[in-house]
C-alpha cells in the first residue's frame, strides 16, 4: 500500500481523487502496489463527500504522518505551498504539484532538495494541463540541443480569440462567455493578461536549457488590446491571432516572450482552436515535433498529476535526475529580434502614405470594409527597437500585432 496525501480540494485535487478512485485497477496493475488517499487538507469541511473521514485541516498532520510517502500539492499559488512542499520534501515525502507558479518561482531549489533526499519532484501537470511536454523534456528529447520551444500555453486565452475570431465577438463578450462556460476565472487577469503562459513558458525554458529563467525577465504582453476589428483583419491576411510563448536559443543567446501574434494558416499552430494547447519544440538534429492536446480541465490536469504518482511510486528511493540548476540564465531582450508587424491606424491610406512610407520603407496598405474609420499596414521585417523608434512618428495608431515569423 502506498499512502498518498493531497493538499488542497478544489478543482484539480476533487479529480485527483476521482482518478485514483475510479482507475484503481489500472493504476495498481502499473505499480504492483495500491495507492491509498490517506489524507486530504482543506480549511473547508465537505459533509458527506468521499473524503470527509480522511479530511485534515492541520499540515502537520500529513508531515507529521511517517506512511504519507507521496504528497500531491494542489493548492496553486506560491504560499502557502512553498512552505509546504519545502517541508515535505525535507521530511522525505516526494511532491507531484500542478502548480506553476510554485515551479516558476521555486522549481529549481524544490528539485535539488528533492534530489539530496533522494525522492522526486514532479510537476508535469504545471505546464499544458494533460500534455505530456516535462516528461518528454526531460527524457526523449534529451539526446538534442534545444533551439526553440514555441507554444499556445493558456486555453483561457485560446478559448477567448477563437471565439473573437470564429463568432466574430468582441473581448469582453468572449471573455464574459468564457467565465460562464468556467473556462476562465472570476479573476481573468493572470489569463488575459499573459502572467499564467508566462511563469508556463520560464519552467519549459529552464527544463530546455537546464538553468534557471526568472519569469520577471520575460517580456509580456496578453490580449485584451486585441479587437474583433483586429480579427477580421487577420483572416484577410489567412493568419489567426494566438497568444505565443517562446523561447530560444539563438548562437548562445537566449529569448523568451509572451504576447498575441499573428499565426499564418500554413502554420502547426494556427489550427490550435478552442481551450486547446500545443508546444512546438524544435531541436538542433531532431527537427520540429509538436504536442497537442487539453490544456486545463479538472480530469485532464488531474491525471496529468497522477501520472507522477505513479511515476514517484516506481522511484520510491530513487531520484528521477531532471536537468535544472539553480543558476541563473541570463535573457537578451527582445529589442533586437526582427519581425513584420499589423499596424492599425485611424484615418485614410490618403492621409498617411507617405508618412508611413518614409518612416518603414514599402508598407503594405490593407483595407477591410467593416473598418470604416481607418485602415492597417504591415512592415518590412525590422527589429523591434527599430519599430518602436519609427512607429512614435505615425500619428492615431490604434493598435500593432507582431507577426510569428
Ligand atoms: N488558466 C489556465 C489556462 C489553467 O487557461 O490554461 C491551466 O493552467
Amino acid at each position: 500500500m502506498i499512502n498518498i496525501a493531497v493538499l488542497g480540494y478544489g478543482t484539480i485535487g476533487s479529480g485527483v481523487v476521482e482518478v485514483i478512485d475510479n482507475n484503481s485497477d489500472a493504476i495498481g496493475r502499473k505499480i504492483h502496489n495500491e495507492i491509498r488517499v490517506r489524507h486530504v487538507l482543506d480549511l473547508r469541511d465537505f459533509p458527506g463527500d468521499r473524503v470527509e473521514p480522511v479530511l485534515v485541516h492541520d499540515f502537520d498532520v500529513i508531515l507529521n504522518d511517517p506512511e504519507v510517502q507521496i504528497v500531491v500539492e494542489v493548492m496553486g499559488g506560491v504560499e502557502p505551498a512553498y512552505t509546504f512542499v519545502k517541508k515535505c520534501l525535507l521530511a522525505g515525502k516526494s511532491v507531484c504539484t500542478s502548480n506553476k507558479e510554485l515551479v516558476a518561482a521555486h522549481g529549481a531549489e524544490l528539485l535539488r532538495i528533492a534530489r539530496e533526499k533522494n525522492i522526486n519532484f514532479l510537476f508535469e501537470a504545471s505546464v499544458g494541463g494533460a500534455i505530456p511536454i516535462i516528461r518528454p523534456l526531460n527524457s526523449s528529447l534529451t539526446a538534442d540541443r534545444i533551439l526553440e520551444i514555441k507554444g499556445i500555453l493558456n486555453g483561457t486565452t485560446n478559448y477567448i480569440l477563437t471565439q473573437m475570431d470564429s463568432a466574430g465577438q468582441d473581448f469582453d463578450t468572449a471573455l464574459r462567455d468564457a467565465q460562464e462556460l468556467g473556462f476562465a476565472e472570476r479573476n481573468p487577469e493572470a489569463d488575459i493578461e499573459g502572467f499564467d503562459a508566462c511563469r508556463k513558458i520560464a519552467i519549459l525554458a529552464s527544463l530546455a536549457f537546464g538553468r534557471t529563467v526568472n519569469y520577471e525577465d520575460i517580456y509580456t504582453e496578453g490580449i485584451s488590446a486585441i479587437t474583433a476589428t483586429d480579427m477580421l483583419y487577420a483572416r484577410k491576411m489567412d493568419c489567426k491571432v494566438k497568444l505565443l510563448a517562446s523561447c530560444e536559443n539563438a548562437d548562445g543567446k537566449y529569448y523568451a516572450m509572451v504576447a498575441p501574434f499573428l499565426v499564418g494558416s500554413s502554420h502547426p499552430l494556427c489550427g490550435v482552436n478552442g481551450v486547446f494547447n500545443a508546444i512546438f519544440v524544435k531541436g538542433s538534429e531532431l527537427g520540429d515535433v509538436m504536442f497537442y492536446g487539453s490544456g486545463a480541465g479538472k480530469l485532464p490536469t488531474a491525471c496529468a498529476v497522477v501520472a507522477d504518482v505513479v511515476d514517484s511510486a516506481r522511484h520510491l528511493n530513487e531520484n528521477i535526475q531532471t536537468i535544472w540548476s539553480e543558476e541563473k540564465l541570463h535573457l537578451t531582450g527582445t529589442e533586437n529580434a526582427v519581425r513584420r508587424f499589423f499596424v492599425r491606424v485611424t484615418g485614410s491610406v490618403d492621409e498617411y502614405r507617405n508618412v508611413i512610407d518614409k518612416e518603414f520603407g514599402q508598407a503594405e496598405y490593407i483595407k477591410i470594409e467593416e473598418d470604416r474609420e481607418g485602415f492597417g499596414f504591415v512592415t518590412p521585417p525590422l527589429a523591434e527597437k527599430s519599430f518602436d523608434e519609427h512607429i512614435k512618428n505615425i500619428p492615431n495608431v490604434s493598435g500593432r500585432i507582431r507577426f510569428e515569423q
